[in-house]
This record gives structure tokens, C-alpha cells and sequence, in this order.
């Protein structure tokens, strides 16, 4: 690989808005796209469909590396069968958010996130996209919003899909997630100095992607 392949990466809490943002970042500038989140939650379904035990690491591991998934247009895929909204679920994230601090876990799935990158770009939304994965990225965004706001969102995500919850049990649920994945040794979510920080509380996600743009272009990338 000789030729400078742009990403963008988008880190932080979980319900910041990161995989709204980032698909709809990679679809304006018809870059390609990385949930990687999503891979994590891939082997949380597949270990919790075979019985493996969240505290099992070994198995764990061993899930992650005959994981037979696809990312065919918008469709997530395990073992052939779509179960893009079935990793959406709370207990998937949570599950996910317990193996995600397995560090061979991460070296397993180091590499399936790295051949993502290609021209003419990725945008990469997750934990550790710009601390880990692409420590060169050309431009490095940490994305919140106030815990209050979060919440509201993952709220609102949760009732279209007709599943129930309260918000003060929401709030409790994403400051426990958050404490696991910023606390861990393991690739922690952290703020580093080479990342921007963009605060989406209050405004609307065509604002958020307006300011990401912005900051690319600013970014001196040359296109
Ligand atoms: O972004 P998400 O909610 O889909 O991620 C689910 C869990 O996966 C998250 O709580 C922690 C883990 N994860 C990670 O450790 N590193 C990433 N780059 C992305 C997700």
C-alpha cells in the first residue's frame, strides 16, 4: 500500500449519535464505512446463540475467529442470516461491552477492521478507531452529548422499534456501559490530544454532520 488512504474516526460513549453521523459522513463523501461496534456485537450474538459464557474468553476468542459475517449493502449478516436489527438489542451491547475487554479479542478482530481501509476512504465509528485501529487518521473526533441527552436518543431509537424502557433506567444502563469501556486496560474509550472534540448536545444531526465536513476540509486533506 503505497497511497495515503483518508480515514475519519469517530469515538465515543455509547447513543452519542457516533453510527448516524459516521454513515451519513461516509456517504457524503462516498467514502466506505466502518461500525465497528458492530463487530463486536456480531460475536456477542453468535457467542450468546452457541451458550458461550461472557466470562469465558477462550470461547470467546474462538467465536470471533471462525466468525463468518458479511457487510452486504446495509444488511449485516452471521452465518448467512441478517441480523442487522437483532445486534441492536440491549442485551447485545451489554455483552458486547463485557468481551470487548479481552485484549485477544481485540487482536482477533485488529485486522478485519484495518482492511476496511481503502480508497477513496473510510469513516470508522467505535471505541478505539483513532487510538488503535487508525492511529494515522487524518482526522480524529470524539462525539458526545450530555448523559441526559444520550439517553433520550437511545430512548427514542428503542420505541420505534417498539421496544419499551424507561429513561432513568436508560441513564443508569449507558453510565454502566461507559464505566466498562472507559475504565477498561484493554483499548479504553479515552480522549486523546490529537482528537477534536464535537459535542452534539442540542443540536440536530444534520448540524453534527455539517461541523464533521467542515472539519475534514479544514482538516488539509487534498482531494
Ligand atoms: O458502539 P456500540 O454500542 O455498537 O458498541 C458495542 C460495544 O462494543 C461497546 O459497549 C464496547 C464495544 N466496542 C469496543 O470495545 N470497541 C469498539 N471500537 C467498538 C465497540
Amino acid at each position: 500500500k503505497n497511497q495515503y488512504v483518508p480515514v475519519i474516526t469517530l469515538d465515543g460513549p455509547s447513543a452519542s449519535g457516533k453510527g448516524t453521523i459516521a454513515r451519513l459522513v461516509s456517504q457524503a463523501l462516498g467514502f466506505h464505512y466502518l461500525d465497528s461496534g458492530a463487530l463486536y456485537r456480531l460475536v456477542a450474538l453468535a457467542a450468546m446463540k452457541r451458550g458461550v459464557d461472557a466470562g469465558d474468553e477462550q470461547g470467546v476468542v474462538g467465536i470471533a475467529r471462525s466468525l463468518d459475517v458479511s457487510f452486504a449493502d446495509s444488511s449485516i449478516r452471521l452465518d448467512g442470516i441478517d441480523v442487522s436489527d437483532e445486534i441492536r438489542a440491549e442485551a447485545c451491547g451489554e455483552y458486547a461491552s463485557k468481551i470487548a475487554q479481552y485484549s485477544a479479542l481485540r487482536v482477533e478482530l485488529l485486522e478485519r477492521q484495518r482492511d476496511l481501509r481503502k480508497l477513496p476512504g473510510l469513516v470508522a465509528d467505535g471505541r478505539d478507531m483513532g487510538s488503535v485501529i487508525f492511529p494515522d487518521a487524518t482526522l480524529k473526533i470524539y462525539l458526545t452529548a450530555n448523559e441526559e441527552e444520550r439517553a433520550r436518543r437511545r430512548h427514542k431509537q428503542l420505541m420505534e422499534k417498539g421496544i419499551n424502557a424507561s429513561i432513568a433506567h436508560l441513564v443508569l444502563a449507558l453510565r454502566e456501559r461507559d464505566e466498562r469501556d472507559s475504565k477498561r486496560v484493554a483499548s479504553p474509550l479515552q480522549q486523546c490530544e490529537d482528537t477534536r472534540l464535537l459535542d452534539t448536545t442540542g443540536l440536530n444531526i444534520d448540524q453534527v454532520v455539517g461541523k464533521v465536513l467542515g472539519m475534514y476540509a479544514d482538516s488539509g486533506s487534498i482531494e
